[in-house]
């Protein structure tokens, strides 16, 4: 075809975020107020991208974007196609070094883009592995909650070399997200706590199980419709998470804040030191009230969303 569209959504970790990386598991949400579009267009010449950051030819992307430059030379050569005439637009959403995932959300819009492209059905796990290598030139060694999340449409259940769950609420929660303003590095937050177990294997790991453990009941949480449970572990989880050094003033001063206001609970969400957090309300009308106070109290964005038993 001449032009073909792929679209995805993007993710919050809900809890686990860090020591997932280490083995325990994690609870992540889709998150489908922002996201990103690609398309995917015959334009004689090389492979070009179009996007907010950059745009020209594929091989001079600046080393922020060079995953991007990995994977889509990766689902060109699955797919068979040539590397030229083609232009890749990007319009995303989804503001970058947030915790969002916006990284693995552009990257699963492109594959799909070029899967349409192409004219070709997928299966999940081709966007799975096509969007890793590009994960795993921007962070490092994510643990693959981000693609996986991205690529669902209901709540997961994550730990490494484990078979994905989903996970169905219970009951309905209202949540709000709130952006710091400050952009954060995965790949220097996940580095940052690896370089703790190297130097403190024993306490580190117990922080780690901690979350594990509270990572666990907030699952229950989620199953048997407790709001005031999950919110006490959202907190629990980020006392553990500011232990581990990722939580950073600018957080802290809108979890704090969300608490004060009757949030039942807030922590950061993805890899912390800049980027947002994540904060339960008490109730709908809770959460409007909270998001504008959150705007007031100077949050860069606010978004509230509900997660909700499945009805169907
Ligand atoms: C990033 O969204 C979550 C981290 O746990 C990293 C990862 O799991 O790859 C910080």
């Amino acid at each position: 075809v001449q032009t073909a569209i792929g679209v995805a959504h993007s993710k919050l970790i809900l809890i686990g975020e860090h020591a997932v990386v280490h083995g325990q598991p994690a609870i992540s949400l889709p998150f489908p107020l922002v996201g990103v579009e690609a398309i995917a267009e015959y334009v004689p010449g090389s492979v070009k991208i179009d996007s907010t950051f950059y745009h020209g030819p594929i091989e001079s992307v600046p080393e922020s974007l060079s995953g991007l430059t990995t994977c889509v030379e990766a689902t060109l050569d699955h797919l068979d196609l040539p590397h030229q005439d083609l232009l890749i637009r990007i319009k995303s959403s989804i503001p970058p070094g947030k915790g969002l995932g916006s990284s693995a959300s552009v990257a699963v819009a492109v594959i799909r883009s070029l899967f349409a492209y192409a004219e070709e059905d997928y299966l999940i796990e081709d966007i799975l592995h096509l969007a890793d290598i590009s994960e795993r030139h921007a962070h490092g060694e994510p643990s693959g909650i981000d693609t996986l999340t991205i690529t669902s449409e209901l709540p997961i259940w994550y730990q490494k070399e484990e078979p994905t769950d989903l996970i169905e609420p219970q009951g309905d929660f209202h949540f709000i997200v709130a952006d710091s303003g400050r952009m954060g590095d995965t790949r220097l937050a996940v580095e940052s706590v690896t370089k703790l177990v190297k130097s403190a294997p024993r306490r580190i790991q117990a922080k780690l199980e901690r979350i594990g453990e509270i990572t666990h009941r907030a699952r229950t949480a989620l199953e048997t419709a407790s709001k005031h449970l999950l919110g006490q572990l959202l907190n629990e989880a980020q006392k553990e998470l500011e232990a581990l050094g990722v939580s950073d003033a600018g957080l802290n001063r809108l979890i704090y804040f969300a608490r004060q206001e009757g949030a039942l609970g807030a922590k950061l969400t993805g890899a912390g030191n800049g980027g947002c957090v994540i904060a339960l309300a008490q109730n709908e009308m809770h959460s409007k009230q909270l998001c504008e106070k959150l705007k007031k109290f100077g949050a860069h964005a606010v978004w509230s969303f509900a997660l909700k038993k499945n009805t169907d």
